[in-house]
C-alpha cells in the first residue's frame, strides 16, 4: 500500500476513532471547512513521517517559497502559460512529447493490450498541443483517436497534430459538456444555460486509453492518465485513494517540465 493510501485510511481509522468503518469504506470527505485542516494536520504530518521522499520534497519547497526569485520566476511562466506565440508552442509541444515518452519509459502506459476486436481507441480531453497523441499513435499504429480542447480563440493552445492522422479533433469547452458527464437537465437559471453543449461521445462509446477526464467512457481493464496538483491536499489524496480501489495506480512527477511544480501524473491502469 503506498504511504498515500495508509494516509488516506490513517485519516478515519487512527485520528478520528470514533467513525464507524462505513464512514471509511464510503470514503466521506470532511465538512469542506475542514478539509485545509485535515491535509494540514492529518495528512502532511502522516506523509512527513512515513515518506522521506516527502520530508525532503518539503524541505526543498520551504527553501523555493522563502525565496523571492521564485515569484519572479513562476511571474515568467504564468505569462508564457497564457501568451500563445511559435517559439512557446513549439517548446511546450516538445515538453509534453518529452513528458509523454517519460510516461511511457515508466509504466508502459501508452502500449495499448487491446482484448477486443478492431483498432486501439483513445480519448483525450484536453488534447492540444497533442504531445501525449503522438507518442500514443506511435506505439498503437492504426488506432483510431477522439480529442478535444479549448478553443484558440478562447485561450486554448495550439493542436501541433499533423491533418493526416486519424484523430477527430474538436474545439470546445469541455466545461460544457454537461451531457456528456451525465447531467441531461440544466437548471432554466443556470448561469451556462445556454452554453452547454450537446452530447459529443455515445453513451456506449469507450476508449482502451483515456486522457485527462472520461473514466465514465474507459474500456474495463483500460487505462488512464490524468494530470494532478499538489498530492497532499484533500482532494488530490482522495481522488488517488478512491482510483486505488478499483485500479493499479502509479504516481509519476516527470524529470522535465515538472520539477519545480506541485504538479505530477496519477496512471490508473486495469480500471
Ligand atoms: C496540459 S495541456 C494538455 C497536454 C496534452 N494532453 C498533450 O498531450 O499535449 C492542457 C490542455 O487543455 C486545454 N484546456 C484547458 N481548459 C480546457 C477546457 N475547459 N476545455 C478543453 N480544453 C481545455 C488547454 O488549452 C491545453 O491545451
Amino acid at each position: 500500500m503506498s504511504p498515500m493510501v495508509e494516509a488516506m485510511e490513517s485519516v478515519f481509522l487512527h485520528n478520528m476513532p470514533n467513525e464507524s468503518p462505513q464512514t471509511v469504506e464510503g470514503a466521506t470527505s470532511p465538512p469542506s471547512e475542514r478539509v485545509g485542516d485535515f491535509a494540514r494536520k492529518v495528512i502532511v504530518p502522516y506523509l512527513m513521517e512515513q515518506s522521506d521522499e516527502f520530508r525532503e520534497h518539503s524541505l526543498l519547497r520551504q527553501r523555493g517559497w522563502n525565496n523571492p526569485k521564485g515569484d519572479d520566476y513562476l511571474r515568467a511562466q504564468r505569462r508564457n502559460a497564457d501568451q500563445s506565440s511559435v517559439k512557446n508552442d513549439f517548446y511546450f509541444h516538445s515538453l509534453v512529447k518529452d513528458i509523454g515518452e517519460e510516461l511511457h519509459q515508466f509504466g508502459n502506459i501508452f502500449a495499448i493490450n487491446r482484448t477486443q476486436e478492431g483498432p486501439p481507441k483513445i480519448l483525450d480531453m484536453c488534447m492540444a498541443p497533442g504531445g501525449f497523441w503522438e507518442t500514443a499513435l506511435k506505439k498503437n499504429p492504426g488506432s483510431q483517436a477522439v480529442a478535444f480542447s479549448l478553443p484558440v480563440t478562447c485561450g486554448g493552445h495550439k493542436s501541433q497534430l499533423p491533418k493526416d492522422m486519424n484523430v477527430d479533433q474538436k474545439f470546445l469547452d469541455v466545461t460544457m459538456l454537461a451531457s456528456d458527464m451525465g447531467a441531461h437537465e440544466i437548471p432554466k437559471d443556470h448561469p451556462d444555460a445556454i452554453n452547454f453543449l450537446p452530447q459529443q461521445l455515445r453513451q456506449n462509446q469507450l476508449f482502451d486509453l483515456v486522457i485527462s477526464l472520461g473514466l465514465e467512457h474507459l474500456n474495463p481493464r483500460g487505462t488512464m492518465v490524468k494530470l494532478l496538483h499538489q498530492l497532499e491536499a484533500w482532494d488530490t489524496a482522495k481522488l488517488v485513494w478512491t482510483f486505488a480501489k478499483f485500479s493499479s495506480i502509479k504516481l509519476l512527477k516527470p524529470k522535465r517540465g515538472q520539477a519545480k511544480r506541485s504538479s505530477f501524473y496519477m496512471i490508473a491502469s486495469k480500471v
